[in-house]
């Protein structure tokens, strides 16, 4: 992709942000509860990483969980281990980089196997099973959150049915 390829379609995309956000505050203020410009308030639990099978690419899994009314957007990822972190989306089981992902409103972003995750490319050593990876992430509205990710056996899958 060129990089006026890349700058047209960032522009699509951050045009279509705020089509979204104008329409989000129409609402808030035909139901008069939330305050315009409020916080979103962002937890993020159970972030692991399957032990990668080399140092390529590693992928990363977790949930946000949005507690307010206020949406947000993941925009994007860092880490100390690596210098290139992606945020992927699965469609018809191939994986597309992204350049946020809703978290919405009063509900969650799951990050899981099979869907929508953190793509690390090309890591600076090989973590093994117990090891922790520190990453960062950053959003539209809400500061950077620094999260803890586990590595875990490469099985391994989180259940997120009672993450709610
Ligand atoms: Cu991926």
């Amino acid at each position: 992709m060129t990089a006026r390829t890349t700058r047209a379609l960032a522009a699509a995309l951050s045009l279509t942000a705020t089509l979204a956000i104008s329409g989000c505050s129409s609402d808030s203020k035909d139901s008069g509860t939330d305050a315009v410009g409020a916080k979103p308030e962002l937890t993020v639990s159970g972030g692991y990483m399957p032990q990668p099978v080399n140092a390529e690419m590693a992928g990363a899994f977790m949930v946000i969980k949005n507690g307010s009314k206020t949406p947000d957007k993941l925009t994007g990822v860092t880490s100390p281990l690596s210098d290139d972190l992606q945020i992927h989306e699965t469609k018809d089981q191939k994986m597309q980089q992204v350049h946020s992902m809703d978290v919405p409103a009063k509900g969650d972003l799951k990050l899981e196997r099979g869907g929508s995750h953190v793509m690390f490319m090309g890591l600076k050593n090989t973590p093994k099973v117990g090891d922790k990876v520190t990453v960062e992430l950053r959003f539209e509205k809400s500061g950077p959150i620094k999260v803890e990710l586990d590595v875990k056996e490469r099985t391994y899958k989180a259940d997120n049915s009672t993450a709610r």
